[in-house]
């Protein structure tokens, strides 16, 4: 695959997994083709379902406060998913679901190649950091894999659930800001 684009146009045409079938839209990803900090979700919800843009909803509305709470500017990141299609009611993504569609998330990270991935939530973290992870425990640790920093933060949807974990996604993303001034 060339570049993103053409990589988009081979998803819009999946039927790897039933999801496909029940997808309004394909949400393939958003931001910067070259950015240095990418954000991994786990599934498009309704409203992105609807516009095929990742994190438009209300988890995604909270993302965009943190980022410009810690002044991480929304123009110089990748935001993305593990699944490119909405599971049936939000339930969480199979596996089967993820081994299907993590390729197109492997060919999205090849062609942007960043140097920080931050996966939103424990799904994303046990899918790419380690199978074991614990988001409660790990959340804001950085790890080195496969040549990337790496960390986890709680998914912005546990955060309207439970507001007590507001705090320390501040300073986990206080932290991922930090970081990222030091790539550069
Ligand atoms: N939750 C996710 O994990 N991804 C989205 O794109 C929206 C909500």
């Amino acid at each position: 695959m060339k570049n993103l684009d053409e990589l988009k146009e081979k998803c819009e045409g999946c039927q790897m997994c039933p999801l496909g079938k029940t997808r309004k839209n394909l949400v393939f990803g958003v931001g910067n083709g070259s950015a240095k900090l990418m954000f991994v979700g786990e599934a498009p919800g309704e409203r992105e379902d609807a516009t095929g843009i990742p994190f438009v909803g209300a988890a995604g509305q909270l993302l965009d406060k943190y980022l410009a709470a810690v002044g991480i500017e929304k123009s110089e990141v990748y935001i993305a998913n593990i699944l490119k299609c909405r599971p049936p009611k939000n339930r969480d993504p199979l596996p089967e679901e993820q081994d299907a569609c993590i390729g197109y998330l492997r060919e999205q990270v090849k062609l942007i190649r960043p140097k920080m991935i931050v996966c939103l939530g424990r799904i994303s973290a046990m899918r790419l950091i380690d199978p074991s992870y614990r988001i409660t425990k790990d959340h804001g640790n950085f790890v080195k894999k496969g040549g990337f920093l790496m960390t986890a933060v709680y998914h912005p949807a546990a955060l309207l659930r439970d507001p007590q974990k507001k705090v320390d996604m501040y300073l986990d993303m206080k932290k991922i800001k930090a970081a990222l001034d030091e790539l550069e």
